[in-house]
């Protein structure tokens, strides 16, 4: 089917963008507004996860990577950091089988051995489970930052020249970028943050150089399928021309 129709939103399903990247914003205030602590907003939003991720996997995109914890986000009260931690079980007993079933890959980019060993594990068991999904690569970023992941390369790489494996010629930016910990993920096509705000708060700094951004106001836990069918129609309605000029 070449086009199709949700809502008001009619898709090209030729040009659904490869990989598409979340940043996650808004969780506290979504919960705040129903008098409800932080941490309930952040229960909700895994719902939200759970839906985009059936859906772009509908549609056809490759990867999804949803910023689930900064290397930043260690600065917060500690109850909310262990909250966050103890997510990938509730969300994992909900909803993995569900993702399992509809051919999900589970992955993560970040420092996820810098979680609680019982968090590592219970990630690390759906990235072993799903290993062979060939559908949507659902990737979550935790602890997470894009400076970070550019000083890890750039030292991987100083010990590749400095064991003489290497010349400073055979450093290319394609050479640069297999390096990175998004290595086997396809280019980021379109970046969304939700609830307003209007920054990259470390995320991805690489590899959004030529991705689209949308900054949606709604709160995580309300961006819904709808949202991100609007969101890719936008994306198709862009000019993309990589520095280039439109022929
Ligand atoms: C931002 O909202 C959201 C986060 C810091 C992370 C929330 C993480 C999840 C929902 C995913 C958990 C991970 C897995 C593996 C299921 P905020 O708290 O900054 O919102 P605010 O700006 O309104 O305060």
């Amino acid at each position: 089917m070449l086009f199709k129709r949700k809502e008001k939103y009619t898709l090209d399903m030729n040009r659904i963008p490869a990989h598409i990247a979340f940043i996650m914003d808004g969780n506290g205030r979504w919960a705040k507004k129903r008098k409800m602590p932080r941490t309930y907003g952040h229960h909700e939003g895994t719902k939200t996860i759970r839906n985009l991720a059936l859906e772009a996997n509908n549609l056809g995109v490759k990867a999804m990577t949803v910023y689930a914890f900064s290397t930043e986000n260690f600065k917060r009260e500690q109850s909310e950091v262990e909250y966050i931690f103890k997510l990938p079980k509730e969300f994992f007993s909900l909803y993995f089988q569900e993702l399992m079933d509809n051919n999900v890959r589970i992955m993560t980019i970040g420092h996820l051995e810098l979680a609680p060993q019982e968090t590592q594990d219970i990630i690390n068991d759906a990235i072993n489970k799903t290993k062979d999904n060939t559908g949507l690569k659902l990737v979550f970023a935790f602890i997470y930052g894009g400076r970070d992941e550019i000083v890890e390369a750039t030292k991987a790489i100083c010990e590749e020249y400095k064991e003489g494996k290497i010349d400073l010629d055979n450093i290319t930016e394609d050479y640069f970028e297999s390096h990175l910990m998004t290595k086997e993920l396809p280019p980021v096509d379109l970046m969304i943050r939700s609830s307003g705000e209007c920054r990259l708060s470390n995320f991805l700094l690489w590899q959004l150089s030529y991705a689209e951004f949308i900054f949606d106001d709604a709160y995580w836990p309300d961006f819904n399928a709808e949202k991100l069918h609007e969101c890719i129609w936008k994306y198709q309605n862009r000019d993309r021309r990589y520095g280039g000029v439109k022929k």
